[in-house]
C-alpha cells in the first residue's frame, strides 16, 4: 500500500476484534515510529506495548477515572460532538484491544513532544497498511502510567493507542475534512487558489458543527 492510499484509508478504530496480531505486523508499526524524524535526531519516543490483560484493566479504570473529570469541565461544543461520533466515557477500547501502546517522549529532548506525535502519526499509517486499527487517546492524565509500567519520570506520557484488527473497516466517507481552500493557501492568508476538484472527491467533505465558526453556522 503506497503512503497517500493509507492516509486516505486510516480511520480511528475504538473496536476491536479479539485475535492479537502477529508479533511481525506489530514489529513493523513499531519501525515505523522508529524510523520517524525527530528533533536533533535524539529520537525521544518511548513506545510500550502493553498486552497483559491485568495491566490493560488498570489502565482502563484509571483513564475512564481521570476521562470523567476532564469532561466535567469540558466545553459543551465538545460534549455534543463526543455524542455525534459516539465517544463516550466507557473506554472498551483499552481492554478489548490486543495491544496499548502506550507512547512516552524524553523531556530533555529539544522539540520531543513534536518529535513524538510526529511518529505517533507513522504508528497510524504503518498501522493502516498492516491491515490494523489504532486510536490515537489522550486521557485526561496519564502520568500514573509511569509508576504501573516503571517507566522513568523524565518519559513524559503522550498518548495511549490501542492497536488491533477492526470489528469492521470503517469507509472513508464521513471522514469529514475541510475543504483544501480553507485550510490552504498561495504566498498570503486568505488567497484562496487552490479550489476546484478535491483529489479524492470519494473523503467527503461534510458540514460539521466542529468545523464551522460560530459566524459560518
Ligand atoms: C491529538 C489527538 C488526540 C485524540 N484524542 C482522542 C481521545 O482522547 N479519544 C478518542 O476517542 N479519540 C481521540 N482522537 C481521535 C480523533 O477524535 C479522530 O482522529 C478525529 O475525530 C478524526 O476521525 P478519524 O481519525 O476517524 O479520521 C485524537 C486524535 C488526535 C490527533
Amino acid at each position: 500500500m503506497d503512503v497517500l492510499t493509507a492516509i486516505r484509508m486510516r480511520r480511528s478504530t475504538r473496536k476491536f476484534k479479539r485475535r492479537k496480531p502477529s508479533k511481525e505486523r506489530l514489529l513493523m508499526v513499531l519501525e515505523a515510529a522508529r524510523l520517524a524524524p525527530s528533533g536533533a535526531n535524539r529520537q525521544p519516543l518511548v513506545a510500550i506495548a502493553v498486552d497483559d490483560r491485568e495491566l490493560k484493566v488498570e489502565i482502563r479504570k484509571r483513564c475512564e477515572e481521570a476521562d470523567r473529570k476532564w469532561w466535567r469541565l469540558a466545553p459543551l461544543w465538545f460534549r455534543q460532538w463526543a455524542k455525534e461520533v459516539g465517544i463516550s466515557l466507557e473506554k472498551g477500547f483499552l481492554t478489548s484491544a490486543p495491544y496499548l501502546l502506550c507512547i512516552f517522549g524524553d523531556s530533555r529532548a529539544p522539540y520531543w513532544l513534536e518529535s513524538v506525535w510526529l511518529a505517533v502519526g507513522y504508528i497510524t499509517l504503518a498501522a493502516t497498511e498492516q491491515g490494523l486499527g489504532c486510536l490515537t487517546y489522550t486521557p485526561g492524565k496519564m502520568h500514573f502510567l509511569n509508576p504501573l509500567l516503571r517507566v522513568p519520570g523524565r518519559f513524559k506520557p503522550v498518548a495511549i493507542v490501542p492497536l488491533g484488527f477492526p470489528t469492521a473497516i470503517r469507509s472513508n466517507r464521513g471522514m469529514c475534512r475541510k475543504p483544501l481552500e480553507q485550510i490552504a493557501y498561495l504566498n498570503r492568508y486568505g488567497a484562496a487558489v487552490f479550489t476546484g476538484e478535491a483529489c479524492w472527491p470519494d473523503v467527503h467533505i461534510e458540514r460539521s458543527s466542529l468545523h464551522l465558526s460560530t459566524r459560518e453556522k
